[in-house]
């Protein structure tokens, strides 16, 4: 049975969902690798990747057959060569939702020999943009410069405001079963 705490919390974050919604049209994005033609040989997804803006925050994800391919993340030499040796990570799910936590280079490979005709994505991962006290500075220039600048502001706090939910969820979901 959940104790008053619980509720009490349960409450204070629906209200806090619901103002987020009401704030902020920013989300997370989730990346999916090759769109509806998923990771899958015979691609280039460098024309995939050139097409999309990775942040801090935003998800990668593939989607294959089971057992056939899978994700490996590589350093540069692993990318080059199809090889998986020092590999950071490793998924095998068919469906695999990756979080992009760090900004810079990322680079992902299939280890089953799929690389070898292609399934290997490079990406590069932005910091967050600029904090909102960017605009004021940028008010001086253009108005159309100025409006790039608060939209990103705008995006900013819509990705800080989905940290610290998802901190609460956290927080919520432990002191529930512990
Ligand atoms: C994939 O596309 C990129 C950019 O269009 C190009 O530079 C690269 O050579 C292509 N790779 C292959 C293997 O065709
Ligand atoms: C790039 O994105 C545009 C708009 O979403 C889409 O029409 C186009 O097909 C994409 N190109 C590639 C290579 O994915
Ligand atoms: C990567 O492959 C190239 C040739 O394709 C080779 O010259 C190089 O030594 C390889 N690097 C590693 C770290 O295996
Ligand atoms: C990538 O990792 C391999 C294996 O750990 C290592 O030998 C290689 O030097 C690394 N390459 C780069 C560019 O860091
Ligand atoms: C895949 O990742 C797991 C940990 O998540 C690790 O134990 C395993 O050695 C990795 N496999 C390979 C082939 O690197």
């Amino acid at each position: 049975m959940l104790s008053n705490l619980s509720h009490s919390l349960i409450y204070f974050l629906l209200v806090v969902v619901g103002a987020a919604f009401l704030v902020s049209p920013a989300t997370a994005t989730d990346h999916i690798v090759g769109a509806n033609k998923g990771w899958n040989p015979g691609m280039n997804y460098t024309d995939w990747a050139n097409n999309q803006t990775f942040f801090v925050g935003d998800f990668i994800s593939f989607r294959y057959k089971k057992f056939e391919y899978n994700v490996f993340e590589v350093n540069k030499t692993g990318y080059e060569n199809c090889t998986i040796e020092g590999a950071t990570g490793n998924w095998s799910k068919g469906k695999d939702f990756i979080p992009l936590e760090k900004p810079g280079k990322h680079y992902f490979i299939c280890g089953t020999g799929g690389c070898n005709s292609g399934m290997k994505v490079s990406i590069v991962v932005h910091s967050l943009p600029p904090p909102p006290s960017a605009s004021i500075t940028a008010t001086k220039h253009s108005s159309e410069s100025s409006k790039h600048v608060s939209d990103a502001a705008e995006v900013a706090s819509g990705r800080l405001l989905l940290l610290v939910l998802r901190g609460l969820v956290v927080g919520l979901v432990s002191s529930i079963w512990m």
